[in-house]
């Protein structure tokens, strides 16, 4: 047996983490976490309550990370993982144009949440010789610049595909 705990698993990454686990044995259990209800409980209908549960909360509020753990504890008895995914992205932005707030709510979501959570679950990770999986992003290292051309170099070449395979469809049919 083996129990995860996965953040950010409303959504993209963190939903496809919690499926490709669940779908990976028959013995693996999860405990979810995001703002959304919706595809917590769809997830946990498809795989049943005995190998999903969930919390619904802001992963900065320190009381859903003592909750979390409480949980998976009480619920299957053990951590054997952190998967620390949730994240935001914003705000993309010179800085002169960021407020301090604005820092501090990044700061809380993408850093404090995971040292808050995984230093909660840390001795119970020491009991299973558990895993923490932190999920970044090149973002962090680089420059607004850069990732304002990194997001546009990836428009480009979508759109690049796009109208090619659209011409490539339109040859089709004229065929
Ligand atoms: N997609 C990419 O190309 C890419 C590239 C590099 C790194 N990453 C990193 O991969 C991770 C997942 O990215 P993604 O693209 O899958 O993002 P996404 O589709 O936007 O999903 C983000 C997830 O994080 C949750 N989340 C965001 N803020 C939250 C908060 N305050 N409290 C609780 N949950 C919150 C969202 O749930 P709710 O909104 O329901 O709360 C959602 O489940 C992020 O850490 C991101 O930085 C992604």
């Amino acid at each position: 047996m083996s129990v995860s705990i996965i953040t950010g698993a409303s959504a993209g990454i963190g939903n496809s983490i919690a499926r490709h686990i669940l779908d990976s044995s028959s013995s693996t259990k999860v405990l979810l976490t995001a703002r959304s209800e919706a595809p917590l409980k769809q997830i946990s209908e498809k795989y049943g309550e005995e190998r999903v549960s969930y919390l619904i909360g802001d992963i900065a509020d320190e009381n859903l990370s003592s909750a979390l753990v409480s949980k998976a504890i009480e619920k299957f008895g053990a951590i054997n993982s952190i998967i620390a995914n949730a994240g935001v992205l914003e705000p993309v932005e010179s800085v002169q144009n960021v407020t301090i707030k604005q820092w501090k709510k990044l700061f809380d979501v993408n850093y404090f949440s995971v040292v808050d959570l995984v230093s909660k679950a840390i001795p119970h990770l020491k009991k299973t010789n558990g895993n923490v999986i932190l999920v970044s992003s090149g973002a962090s290292t680089k420059s607004t610049v850069s990732v304002c051309l990194i997001l546009r170099l990836c428009l480009l070449i979508a759109y690049y595909l796009l109208t090619r395979s659209t011409v490539w469809l339109g040859r089709l049919r004229c065929l």
